[in-house]
């Protein structure tokens, strides 16, 4: 084969842009923002790897546009950018992170449940205000922890990872999921239905992957049936959450508070409502953000396409059903 054109969207952290310049010829996106939707398409027409970002769409459109592609390697674990079926119709094998960011999306998971139940950005705003006159025993009471009922929407890698976590808090953990893992067995969790859940869970981490089905799965009336002190905590995908119908119920008292990696939209605007609310604490999509970890997914984004173009099957495959087409001679 002619020497591969393997497109960067982002410049990936680490040594990753070395590691991929010895398969090919980098083609790497340097401007500040996120790739513009017309760039990617013109610079994607003659790639044969794409090294894509979260905010970047892989759909019908894209892949038409680039009939010599091979691979699609997203540096996230998540892939709800990319159309996967339209990916596998076409022969092309669809990377993506996962294991590499479990332990550190479940720290941030904890790190966003604490902040938020315990109230500590009120805390914070009370401090920087020049409000703290002395220490008083009934000063912003939040919720326990310890010894609670912890919902978590979704038992995948990063599901059992809260859990784990949860164990150590002395919490309950109760769980919707599509499969009864054996992991739920070790972990002394139930499995319960989403209206148990919503009804029994003192706090709820969703850990569920965005698609057709979890889409606002948290709406005004999924929100409307926790319990007024519950905290939700996001680490997934924004759009599972309706964020209109979240801004109501923090507002109103109907749900205690919200701990936010990610949200809809994103990124969210300085002047959102959300932002407002004291019972909001917002990061933005922190959950792998370390260094260890994001180098390590760059990596593996990047091993990825080493392995599609030499024909091989992908060490982190979205469609292992589709095997890497052999590199032409
Ligand atoms: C992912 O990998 O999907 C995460 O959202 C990135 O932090």
């Amino acid at each position: 084969m002619a020497v591969p054109k393997i497109l960067v969207t982002y410049r990936p952290p680490g040594a990753a842009i070395e590691r991929l310049s010895r398969l090919g010829d980098v083609d790497l996106w340097t401007g500040d923002e996120t790739m513009p939707r017309g760039d990617l398409l013109a610079r994607v027409a003659d790639a044969h790897a794409l090294y894509s970002m979260l905010t970047d769409r892989i759909d019908e459109e894209l892949l038409s546009r680039s009939p010599g592609l091979m691979v699609v390697s997203n540096m996230a674990v998540g892939h709800d950018n990319i159309d996967v079926a339209a990916c596998s119709t076409r022969g092309i094998p669809v990377g993506h992170t996962p294991d590499v960011l479990t332990e550190t999306v479940a720290d941030t998971a904890f790190g966003l449940l604490i902040a938020a139940a315990r109230r500590f950005r009120e805390g914070v705003d009370y401090v920087r205000e020049g409000r703290w006159g002395r220490w008083e025993p009934n000063l912003l009471w939040g919720e326990e922890i310890h010894g609670s009922t912890l919902g978590i929407v979704g038992l995948g890698r990063i599901g059992e990872a809260v859990a784990r976590r949860a164990a150590g808090f002395g919490m309950r953990v109760i769980f919707t999921s599509r499969r009864a893992g054996a992991a739920a067995k070790n972990l002394a969790a139930t499995q319960v239905d989403f209206a148990e859940l919503l009804a029994t869970a003192d706090h709820i981490v969703i850990a569920v992957p965005l698609s057709e089905a979890t889409h606002h799965m948290f709406d005004e009336t999924a929100l409307a049936a926790m319990k007024s002190t519950a905290t939700l905590v996001n680490i997934s995908r924004g759009a599972t959450v309706d964020t209109d119908a979240l801004v109501a119920a923090l507002r109103s008292g109907r749900i205690g508070a919200a701990g936010l990696d990610v949200v809809d939209p994103e990124p969210l605007p300085a002047d959102h409502p959300l932002l407002d609310l004291p019972n909001a604490f917002v990061i933005p999509h922190l959950g792998s953000s370390t260094a260890r970890t994001r180098i390590a997914m760059a990596n593996l984004a990047a091993d990825n396409i080493a392995a599609a173009l030499a024909g091989r099957p992908l060490p982190a495959s979205v469609n292992p059903e589709v095997i890497p087409r052999p590199p032409p001679d």
